[in-house]
């Protein structure tokens, strides 16, 4: 059984936003720490490449990705940023770059910034929320496409609305010159991810949201055809000279960007052994009992909000979003009143989302396994007083 450093304290809803790593994976990252700060010198040039092989492969086994196409990086969204500098050279102005109105703000961002860099446009697919289905997504999706576009912008799994995207779908009915970037953030670990199969030039995601790996932990998957191409978003030593131990052009892209702390991303076969572990079954069943958990925790809130699901439990991970009366007094901070309120009075953490735009808002639970169904009574209980529910 995996144990966890969280403050009992405190009722954990939202493991979505930044993870939590089990106690027996920190103790090898300040192991790693520890051995990093005795001999810094050899812990970069000769501990750091062949343990990062290790996880490399692990990783890469996981997510059903050839190693030769995985590269670590910090986080999503710098996956995303470094494919955008990658296909920079292959896009014209004019182009045509898709995201969605469910697109996680700091990727629309990177997108928005290519677009204004390269003179092509941002195209925005606009997926309903409630919705009644996967076909709501790829039908708004495959409706904005067009001759010129040139990239799409995914999510396998949605931020505000939390849900899983058709993304096997979307791919296979577009046109194979069109570049597809999966931004997979929330997906290893919450769902079952097969990176090569599904088509898509680029898949990233992130290693410390539902792998659990410490923060800083993610990886870049890139289709054959590009990786000749492809730059890290920070450019080092490996743009021209390689990289000691890396075994191609690509991989020294990536497996150093400049001195860092490279212990997260030397833990992820760790965090891959102990969540692995951490029920008979495997990731398999945790996979399934966060998923059965979360949808229990969705029915008590949809009962006490007396709303309809917003989406169907199918297209449902381990987290889900329910609307929620809007804000009555619209505030400067950038906290949602509910959310704060939440965390001081009730000791709940529990992200609330302004959506579609304020003073319209979503509340967004995640189960993982330190979660109990008590713990969503408890949060039911807090939004019954909060709102004046019932
Ligand atoms: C869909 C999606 N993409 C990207 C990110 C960004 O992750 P990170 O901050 O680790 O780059 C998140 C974070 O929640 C996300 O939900």
């Amino acid at each position: 059984m995996a144990t966890w450093n969280l403050d009992p304290a405190v009722i954990h809803l939202n493991h979505g936003s930044f993870g939590a790593t089990p106690v027996e994976v920190l103790a090898l990252q300040s192991e790693l720490r520890a051995q990093m700060e005795s001999n810094p010198v050899r812990f970069m040039l000769r501990q750091y490449q062949p343990a990062l092989e290790t996880c490399r492969s692990e990783l890469a086994g996981f997510v059903g990705a050839d190693p030769d196409g995985l590269v670590f990086v910090p986080n999503a969204t710098y996956g995303v940023n470094s494919v955008l500098r990658s296909v920079e050279d292959r896009l014209r102005p004019g182009d045509e770059l898709v995201v969605t109105s469910q697109t996680y703000n700091a990727c629309r961002n990177a997108v928005t910034a290519t677009a204004a860099r390269t003179g092509c446009s941002l195209v925005v697919a606009d997926v309903p929320f409630p919705l009644s289905g996967p076909a709501d997504v790829t039908e708004a999706v495959l409706g904005v496409v067009t001759p010129r576009t040139a990239l799409v912008l995914l999510d396998h799994v949605t931020s505000p609305t939390a849900v899983i995207n058709p993304i096997e779908e979307i791919i296979a009915a577009l046109d194979p010159s069109v570049m597809v970037l999966v931004d997979g953030a929330h997906a290893p670990g919450m769902i079952d991810v097969d990176v090569a199969a599904l088509g898509a030039a680029f898949y990233t995601a992130n290693c410390h949201k539902w792998l659990c790996s410490p923060k800083g932990a993610a990886f870049l998957w890139v289709a054959e055809p590009y990786r000749d191409s492809a730059v890290a978003a920070s450019v080092s030593h490996g743009y021209n000279d390689g990289w000691p131990g890396s075994g191609s052009r690509f991989h020294a892209q990536f497996d150093w960007t400049g001195t860092d702390d490279a212990t997260a991303r030397l833990c992820v076969a760790r965090s891959l052994a102990v969540i692995g572990q951490h029920r008979s079954g495997g990731w398999a069943a945790v996979q399934a009992a966060n998923h059965e958990l979360v949808c229990a925790g969705r029915d008590l809130l949809i009962a006490a909000l007396s709303i309809d699901a917003p989406a169907p439990a199918e297209m449902l991970g381990s987290i889900a979003a329910v609307p929620v009366p809007p804000e009555p007094q619209p505030s400067e901070s950038i906290f949602d009143p509910l959310t704060t309120a939440l965390h001081e009075r009730w000791s709940i953490e529990v992200p609330v989302f302004a959506w579609p735009q304020s003073p319209q808002r979503l509340l967004r639970i995640s189960a993982q396994q330190y979660n109990r169904l008590d713990d969503y009574h408890r949060l039911v209980d807090a939004l019954t007083e909060e709102l004046a529910l019932g």
